[in-house]
């Protein structure tokens, strides 16, 4: 038996002997004193009945009384002697079919009866293995016996015994077989659960499937449940680790290479091969890494900034962050083509922040169109408003283009161009729109890169 099914046993083995030794305890000491109280009440209420009654009333009676209440009555004159009165009081009971072995009411008895009081007395008849109940009362010129038989329980509460003892056998091997079951049926599904527990704490995120009906299943589910969630922050947490270590590499990469060029070009000059743009040189590059830190600084920042909501109309933000690349636009000779069904669409988020994307969405669409032509696209949806920003591209070379959202991914195309930046603008751009809980994405088309982005809508 398992250490569920022994406690299960014990316990119950513990409620059913206590039951037991409290029901030997009354049939052996309370039933016989039980039964005599009871025998004593009624009669005490037949004397205190015929007490009122008038004396014919009560002789008419007396048979009545008798068989409601199975007792018998008899009544003899209380003048006598009390020898006479004892033996008519035994005649009248034979009479009845009482014969008593041992029976007489003493003097002191009879006097107290005489003046008005009540006598009780028990006579044990002993081989008759019964005693009789007497009680006394005196009526007019009458002293009246109501009595009764009250057998011998010492035989029936040894049967009765016996037979607590037979039912205590049964019962104890009831429970066995009981508990077996119930053990079995409630420890074969928390076995599966504490199986699935370990392999849960072992990272083997594994669901338990139990069907009882009852709180295990409910722990079961709420165990599946958890397996759940602690496989996505697993999985998520691991993507995390990993994109942390492409990203530090491309740190590394990304400041080694100013780094060491600053240092050759210092070299040059202490080698005396300055040709007059060595330091020129070398300013320029730190300037790359000064620029590269302080991007990180900010790229960081947004991680950690917290969001912070307010309504506003992201038509007029778009148009006034458009205003500043007006000069640079009208110089590369890029048009710019707007869409939108409403000069007014408001949205519920941090409006610094979306300031932030729409100037990455704006630079990057002016440093990288090859058609010279940007198209945007404002929509109002039912509960979202839709942002497109779409350029022309080169043929793009790219099997997977999800990557451009990864820090310092810069496309081949744009960084021969020498115009592309550190690569962190769309991680960022992605890190923010994440953190709103927004949808976005990058399309394609044959001479084309679409981003968009779906902004809640203020309703
Ligand atoms: N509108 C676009 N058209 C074509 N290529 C784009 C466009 N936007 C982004 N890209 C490509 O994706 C790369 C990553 O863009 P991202 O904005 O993250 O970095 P970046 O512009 O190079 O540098 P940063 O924004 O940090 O100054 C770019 O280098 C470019 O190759
Ligand atoms: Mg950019």
């Amino acid at each position: 038996m398992n250490k569920l099914g022994k406690k299960l046993f014990i316990s119950i083995s513990i409620a059913i002997f206590l039951i037991f030794t409290i029901s030997l305890l009354l049939t052996n000491y309370f039933l016989p004193k039980y039964n005599l109280y009871k025998t004593k009440e009624q009669i005490n209420k037949v004397t205190a009945q015929i007490k009122q009654q008038s004396k014919e009333e009560f002789i008419n009676d007396i048979s009545r009384i008798e068989q409601q209440y199975n007792i018998s009555i008899v009544y003899v004159p209380i003048n006598s002697t009390a020898d006479d009165i004892n033996w008519s009081l035994r005649e009248r009971l034979s009479k009845k079919q009482i014969t008593l072995s041992k029976f007489w009411i003493v003097k002191e008895d009879l006097k107290h009866v005489k003046e008005g009081g009540k006598v009780n007395t028990l006579y044990d008849q002993e081989k008759l293995k019964a005693s009789f109940f007497a009680s006394f009362i005196a009526k007019d010129d009458m002293l009246v016996l109501v009595g009764v038989s009250i057998a011998h329980s010492n035989e029936i509460i040894q049967m009765i015994n016996q037979f607590n003892l037979y039912i205590f056998g049964f019962s104890i091997v009831l429970v066995i077989v009981l508990v077996w079951v119930l053990s079995k049926n409630i420890t074969r599904p928390l076995k599966e659960l504490s199986d699935v527990a370990k392999d849960i704490s072992n990272l083997n995120f594994k669901k338990a499937n139990i069907k009882t009906n009852d709180e295990i299943e409910d722990l079961a589910v709420s165990i599946n449940v958890m397996s759940n969630k602690l496989n996505k922050a697993h999985q998520d947490l691991t993507q995390k680790n990993e994109n942390l270590k492409v990203f530090m590499a491309n740190i590394t990469h990304e400041l080694k290479t100013p780094i060491s060029l600053a240092k050759a070009y210092s070299l040059g000059i202490k080698d005396g091969l300055d040709d007059g743009t060595y330091v020129d040189t070398i300013i320029k590059q730190t300037d790359n890494i000064s620029h590269l830190i302080e991007e990180l600084l900010r790229f960081s920042k947004i991680e950690r900034d917290a969001i912070s909501k307010e309504t506003f109309n992201v038509v007029s933000l778009f148009y006034s962050i458009l205003q500043k690349y007006e000069i640079e636009m009208q110089s590369k000779n890029i048009k710019i083509d707007i869409e939108a069904n409403q000069s007014e669409m408001f949205i519920t988020a941090d409006k610094n922040k979306m300031e932030m994307i729409f100037n990455n969405l704006i630079t990057n669409a002016i440093k990288y169109t090859t058609n010279y032509k940007i198209i945007v696209e404002f929509k109002e949806l039912e509960e979202q408003v839709l942002f497109n920003i779409r350029n022309g591209v080169d043929q793009l070379h790219i099997k997977d283009i999800e990557k451009i959202w990864e820090p310092f991914f810069v496309l081949e195309s744009s960084r021969s161009k020498e115009i592309s930046g550190t690569g962190l603008g769309l991680a960022i751009v992605k890190g923010i729109l994440e953190r709103h809980g927004f949808q976005y994405g990058v399309r394609t088309f044959e001479k084309e890169i679409q981003f968009y982005m779906y902004m809640e809508k203020s309703l």
